[in-house]
């Protein structure tokens, strides 16, 4: 690769919780990603991103809340113990979380700003990537029930969590097939 943004493209992984350490990420670098977040492109400026910064107790509580929902949204014949630890385990093992949120102006069709959201998202995966911080953007079902704990507006959709780590995982080459197969030339 020919240069450091190129290379942050190619190189960024899904890294998850299992290779995630104790080493804390500094609110420093927080910062740097959230920042990095707000330079996301959007139409018309409506920067429909928002975030809720999970840390410390706020893992806790919000693991405690996704194995509360699971708990609650789980047919019984579908339901496992092991599945509802595992939801709040996937906060508690972080060592930040984000809230992803767009925040739907009414100006712009939704899809913009969908769009919009997951510029940022990728701002913030590459980010982090670049300060030696793993992450993924997970999107349960039960994103779809934190609007009373996220304390959402009307106007506003949670589209996932974004979980994030120091971590010790190997970098791992992409796993994707050709772009070749994707792209029609026209000359
Ligand atoms: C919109 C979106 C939703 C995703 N949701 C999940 C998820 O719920 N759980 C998960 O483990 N990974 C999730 N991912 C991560 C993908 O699984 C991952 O990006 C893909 O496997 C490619 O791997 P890479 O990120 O290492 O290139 C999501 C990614 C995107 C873009």
């Amino acid at each position: 690769m020919s240069n450091e943004v190129l290379k942050a493209i190619q190189y960024r992984r899904t890294v998850n919780q299992i290779s995630f350490t104790d080493q804390p990420i500094s609110k420093a670098d927080i910062e740097v990603i959230l920042e990095a977040a707000n330079a996301a492109p959007t139409h018309k400026r409506t920067q429909p991103w928002r975030f809720v910064v999970f840390q410390d107790q706020g893992l806790q509580r919000l693991g405690e809340e996704l194995s509360r929902i699971y708990k609650e949204i789980t047919p019984v014949e579908k339901y496992t113990e092991v599945a509802e630890q595992n939801m709040a385990k996937k906060a508690t093992m972080s060592n930040v979380a984000l809230a992803i949120i767009v925040d739907y102006s009414g100006d712009l069709p939704e899809w913009e700003e969908l769009a919009a959201t997951a510029c940022a998202v990728q701002n913030i995966w590459l980010a982090a990537y670049s300060l030696g911080i793993g992450g993924y953007w997970a999107t349960p079902g039960l994103i779809n029930h934190l609007e009373g704990f996220l304390k959402l507006e009307p106007n506003q959709k949670c589209i996932g969590l974004f979980y994030m780590g120091h971590h010790d995982g190997e970098p791992r080459e992409p796993v994707r097939t050709p772009v070749a197969e994707k792209v029609r030339w026209e000359d």
